[in-house]
């Protein structure tokens, strides 16, 4: 009788998978491809989340120790309602059955991919989160190591990044309540490492770090102290998307900065010194 064996239900509970999951072993994670699971985060997550520790929220939060945490409980990001309240911890199992359904398995959460991570890719980018949260220490491949040509453009080495950043305009809102500042401003990030802005006496410049950050300086705001210095991977960049209002950050305690992107080359950049 089951009843009379309390030791064997409990050890029961703790083996058998949430009902109609198929269970991922940590053995079965371990024999996953790196390199796969690198390039399909990449390609699918990157745009909106770094990995690796302190490293800034962007659309989506930071996630280096997400399998060691409550769901939504990243004390600096804003989740959804529906996140905040799932209440369970992340394992691979959970993480695997929300990328196979992005909106039914948390109905409301606002991570919004468009499609359902494929099957085959799924252990490869769980393996690879495992290791580059920080919750195992498996090793990586040799691959791993291999540093792309640094000497290289960043037009050649990031592509992507360098023509959705470098020829469309950045729309941003900085925002500060405490303060009563609602002030909207453009961005054009210009190929000389300059960038213009579409405000009279703001300027700008950027700088990509050994690190692969693209940081920028703002100078001649009529916000906040006058200026603001910000980086983010260019990993993030790495999906080209348009929207007014893609990400949102903290340059300044209080400050909220709005950021999106919107196509091409705006009319107030100056003809006459283009600069490109
Ligand atoms: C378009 C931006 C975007 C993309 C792309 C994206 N995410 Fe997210 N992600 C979010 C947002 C926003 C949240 C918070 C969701 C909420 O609060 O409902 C989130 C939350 C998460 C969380 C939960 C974090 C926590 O602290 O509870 C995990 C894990 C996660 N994402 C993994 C991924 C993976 C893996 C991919 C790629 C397959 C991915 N995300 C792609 C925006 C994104």
């Amino acid at each position: 009788m089951r009843r009379t064996i309390p030791g064997v239900i409990l050890l029961c509970v703790w083996l058998v998978p949430a009902a109609g999951q198929e269970r991922l072993t940590m053995a079965a994670l371990q024999e996953a491809d790196y390199m796969q699971g690198k390039q399909a985060f990449q390609g699918r997550c990157s745009a909106c989340h770094t990995l690796a520790d302190s490293s800034s929220n962007i659309a989506g939060p930071n996630l280096w120790g997400v399998f060691d945490r409550v769901a939504g409980s990243k004390a600096d990001f804003r989740y959804s309602e529906t996140l905040e309240k799932a209440g369970f911890e992340w394992s691979p199992d959970r993480l695997d059955a929300w990328l196979d359904d992005p909106t039914g398995y948390l109905p409301g959460n606002i991570m919004g991919i468009p499609e359902a991570v494929p099957a085959a890719d799924r252990p490869a980018i769980i393996h690879f989160m495992l290791i580059e949260t920080g919750a195992v220490d498996w090793e990586r491949p040799p691959e791993a190591f291999a540093v792309a040509d640094r000497s290289a453009p960043p037009a050649e080495r990031w592509p992507s990044f360098w023509n959705h950043l470098m020829f469309n305009r950045v729309l941003y809102r900085w925002e500060d309540a405490a303060a009563g500042e609602n002030f909207p401003f453009e961005v054009y990030f210009k190929t000389d490492g300059s960038a213009a802005t579409n405000q009279k006496g703001m300027t700008g410049f950027w700088h990509i770090t050994e690190r692969d950050f693209f940081c920028y300086a703002l100078t001649g705001m009529p916000v906040g102290v006058g200026s603001m210095v910000e980086c983010f991977p260019v990993a993030a960049m790495a999906i080209p998307r348009f929207a007014r209002e893609l990400w949102t950050s903290n340059p300044q305690a209080e400050v909220k900065l709005h950021g999106g992107i919107q196509p091409g080359r705006p009319d107030w950049v100056d003809a006459e010194n283009p600069a490109m």
